[in-house]
Parts: C-alpha cells; sequence; structure tokens
C-alpha cells in the first residue's frame, strides 16, 4: 500500500483558474481500441497522466502494441499485435481493463485474462459483457477466476438487448463490432459521453458507427481501419470535482478545457445550493459559491444523462456542511458509500439505508486522520477536508491518483494549503 499522504489546511478559499485533464473514462477504451489499428499511427492528444491510464499503456506495451508518451499526447502504433493474454498482475490493477476483451478478440481472435480486479464498488460482474460477446460467436470458457475466449467462426454482427445500459459493456461490443462481420445493434446502450467518444475516434479511424449517444447504436462491421490523430473529451467528473472545491469553500473558479453540456445533471444542483455557475466561451465554466449553502433536493444517481454515480461522493462532501437536509439514492452501484465512514470522523451527520443517505448539513466539519476507500472517495475527503477546521491528513492516495492528474498541485494553485509527503 502506498505510504504517501495529502496534508490539507482547510478554511481557504478554493479561486482561481484551473485547467481540466482529459477524461479517464474516455482516455482508457480509446487506448483498448488502438489494438484494433493495423496499419498507421494513432495519436491521441490530452491523454491524462493518471496511474489507470499508465496501466493501460502497460496493457498495450504487453501485448505487443508500441505506444509511447510524448506530453499528454500518447502514441499507439498497433501494427505487430503478437500477444492475446493479459497477466492477472495487470488485471488486478484497474477494473476497466476488461475493456480490451472486445478490443484483443477483435484483433487476434483470442484473448485470455482473469477476472477484472479494481474497484471496491460492491461486486463488479461482467455478464452483460460475456452474453453480448457470445452471440457475436465468442466462445468463452470461464474457469478458476480466468477467461478464455476464442472466436472459432470469427465474430459475426448480432442485435443485442442490454437488460441495464452498461458504459462497459457498450464499449466491449462497440470494440468487437468494428471487426464483425456484418451489422451489430446494441439496444438500451449507455449514452455517456464516453461511449460517443469513442464511437467518434473509431469513426476517425473508417469505422461506420451511428447512434452513438442515443440508446441504439449500429455498427456496420468489417471496415478497414486505419491510424488517425484524436484529443480525447474533457474529464465531466474532474470537472464536477472541482466545482465541488470551490463550492464548499465558498471560492470562485475558472474551470478552462471543460464541457458544461456533459454535466446537465449537475448545473442544478449546484444552483440549487446557491452558487452561480456558467460556461464562456466554448470551454470554460464559471463558479462563484455563496458564505453558505442551500442543502440541493434529493440526488438520485442514475445512467446519463442523469446524475453521475461517479460525482455522488463529490457532492456528498459538500452537502455536510450546507444548510438542511439533503437525500441521495445509489442507484448505480451497490457499495458506494464507502466515504460515509471517513466523513463521520470529521462531525459530518450522515445516515446510510441501503441506497439511500441522509445528509444533515452542519456548521463546521473538523479535520482528521482520514483514508480513502476508493478513487472517488477519496475525492470526497479532499473537498471536505477544503472546508474543514484544521489540518487533515488523507492517506491511500494511489486511489486518487488513478483518476486525478496531481490533485495537489492544481488546488495549491487555486490557493488551497494542501501538500503531498
Ligand atoms: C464505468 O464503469 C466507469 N468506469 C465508472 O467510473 C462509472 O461509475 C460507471 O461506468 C457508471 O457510469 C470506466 O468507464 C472505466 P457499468 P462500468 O458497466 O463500465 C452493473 C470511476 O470512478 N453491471 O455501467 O464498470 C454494475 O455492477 C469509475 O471513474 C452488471 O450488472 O459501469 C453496476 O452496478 C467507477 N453487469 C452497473 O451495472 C455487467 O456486465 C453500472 O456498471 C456490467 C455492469
Amino acid at each position: 500500500m502506498d505510504k504517501q499522504k495529502l496534508i490539507i489546511n482547510g478554511g481557504r478559499k478554493t479561486e482561481g483558474e484551473i485547467s481540466v485533464h482529459g477524461a479517464k473514462n474516455a482516455a482508457l477504451p480509446l487506448l483498448a481500441a488502438t489494438v484494433l489499428i493495423k496499419d498507421g499511427e494513432c495519436i491521441i492528444h490530452n491523454c491524462p497522466r493518471l496511474t489507470d491510464v499508465d496501466a493501460a499503456l502497460r496493457i498495450l506495451s504487453h501485448i505487443g502494441v508500441r505506444c509511447r508518451r510524448d506530453g499528454s499526447t500518447v502514441i499507439s502504433n498497433a501494427a505487430a499485435v503478437a500477444n492475446f493474454e493479459i497477466p492477472v498482475s495487470m488485471m488486478r490493477e484497474m477494473r476497466s481493463s476488461i475493456v480490451f476483451l472486445g478490443a484483443v478478440l477483435g484483433r487476434a481472435g483470442r484473448c485470455r485474462m482473469s477476472y477484472p480486479g479494481g474497484c471496491e464498488l460492491g461486486p463488479r460482474p461482467i455478464d452483460l459483457h460475456l452474453s453480448a460477446l457470445r452471440s457475436m460467436g465468442a466462445v468463452i470458457e470461464e474457469s478458476h477466476g480466468f477467461l478464455d475466449c476464442t472466436a472459432p467462426k470469427g465474430l459475426f454482427g448480432s442485435n443485442i438487448s442490454l437488460s441495464f445500459p452498461s458504459v462497459g459493456a457498450t464499449e466491449n461490443i462497440m470494440l468487437a463490432a468494428v471487426t464483425a462481420e456484418g451489422v451489430t445493434e446494441i439496444h438500451n446502450a449507455a449514452k455517456e459521453p464516453e461511449i460517443c467518444d469513442l464511437s467518434a475516434f473509431l469513426v476517425s479511424c473508417g469505422a461506420e458507427i451511428s447512434g452513438a449517444g442515443t440508446d441504439t447504436v449500429l455498427i456496420r462491421g468489417g471496415k478497414k481501419l486505419h491510424g488517425c490523430e484524436y484529443s480525447v473529451m474533457p474529464d465531466r467528473i474532474a470537472t464536477v470535482t472541482y466545482l465541488c472545491c470551490a463550492a464548499v469553500t465558498g471560492g470562485e473558479l475558472v474551470l478552462t478545457g471543460a464541457d458544461i453540456s456533459h454535466i446537465g445533471a449537475v448545473i442544478p444542483v449546484f444552483r440549487q445550493m446557491g452558487c452561480r455557475v456558467y460556461s464562456f466561451g466554448n470551454d470554460s465554466i464559471y463558479i462563484n459559491a455563496p458564505q453558505s449553502l442551500r442543502a440541493p433536493h434529493t440526488v438520485r444517481t442514475m445512467p446519463y444523462p442523469g446524475f453521475p454515480t461517479d460525482a455522488q461522493a463529490p457532492l456528498m462532501a459538500v452537502c455536510t456542511v450546507a444548510d438542511g437536509t439533503t437525500v441521495f439514492v445509489e442507484n448505480i452501484f451497490d457499495n458506494r458509500y464507502r466515504h460515509v465512514s471517513e466523513l463521520l470522523r470529521m462531525g459530518a451527520q450522515i445516515k446510510t439505508e441501503g441506497r439511500v443517505a441522509v445528509v444533515q448539513g452542519v456548521r463546521q466539519l473538523s479535520a482528521a486522520e482520514l483514508v480513502s476507500p476508493d478513487l472517488r472517495g477519496g475525492a470526497s475527503l479532499v473537498i471536505a477536508a477544503l472546508a474543514a477546521e484544521g489540518t487533515s491528513t488523507i492517506g491511500g492516495t494511489a486511489h486518487i491518483d488513478r483518476g486525478y492528474e496531481s490533485i495537489e498541485n492544481a488546488l495549491r494553485s487555486v490557493g488551497a494549503d494542501i501538500k503531498r509527503i
């Protein structure tokens, strides 16, 4: 376990400008997609410097893709993909490595990997991924925690209806479908902006995809794919996280390189709390927070375009010091309140019952020794510590570094008293 800690001395306003990094949850499937490109290089700009992205680059290298990072640009050349096995150690590093399944299967006709490791958000089943790929001709043996996948007759288009609009399953199907023979239809597809980013990337590589962002995505497979140059969309959850830092400290922030259209369900919540939030230019968001916040109406996490589950923990930290009571309903994951016990140590008043969490705002939190339970839970603790009286320490920074580029530098640049030891 990493020994690093963040030390945060609370009570200072967050004021200034932060440039939002590229989206982790778009970069990961995009990098997996480069496996499919036999001729030409993929040049991917705005690729965030995150440990999850580093893990994806290690997986690419392991299977024979030549990839290198040049600043925030990653260049990937998959002319010589040789290997189709992803070792357990690499699978354990992050749960989203499952998205390599569709790409490797599509490219090599085989893929062997262990069940994905990673997130602590409760069981992370992959049944929707596997049944969809099987309907496309994949033969998948599951034994001793390993998945052994082949496509003896190749992959062919299929008419798939997802029982839940799973983001990862939608991405895996798209990646397998671009090399499959015929048309694949995905009904009840995930509509997240990251799906649109993956579709736009694949189309710029020569794929034929329509409907991304709606609940029906059509992929006509078998097109010859070639390299391309692409820029990853901004990280909408990092955007919300930094808005929360301003809200909880009564601060004022400009976020550049952000896209307000990706967080349509979150903006009204900040306005309910009394913040002024608006976009200007085509990629900047401004927020000005009042000294004291009103508790927002009930927050229910939903598939996109509903309130994003990844923003639940960061927003809860803000609600712990708002006037009034906020009810959260976490509809996406079974175990996504692990940050609550840590917030209670800071004097927050929160009661959870299954999917519901009731947050009674208090006047002030007090600093404490904290440990990040997972990625967005860790962000929640950072937000709370910015507003707490005194100096908090936050361990488990490895979780936070999976999804935020050097969070201490970003926050220090806008006035926070934060350092990493
Ligand atoms: C993606 O995870 C994101 N990760 C998550 O972000 C995000 O919270 C989630 O989508 C929902 O928006 C990446 O994109 C790398 P799902 P994913 O498949 O694809 C159930 C973060 O903090 N399910 O849409 O795993 C599943 O158990 C991470 O950046 C099945 O039952 O999400 C969950 O309850 C956390 N069977 C729900 O669907 C399946 O086969 C949503 O999962 C697949 C999923």
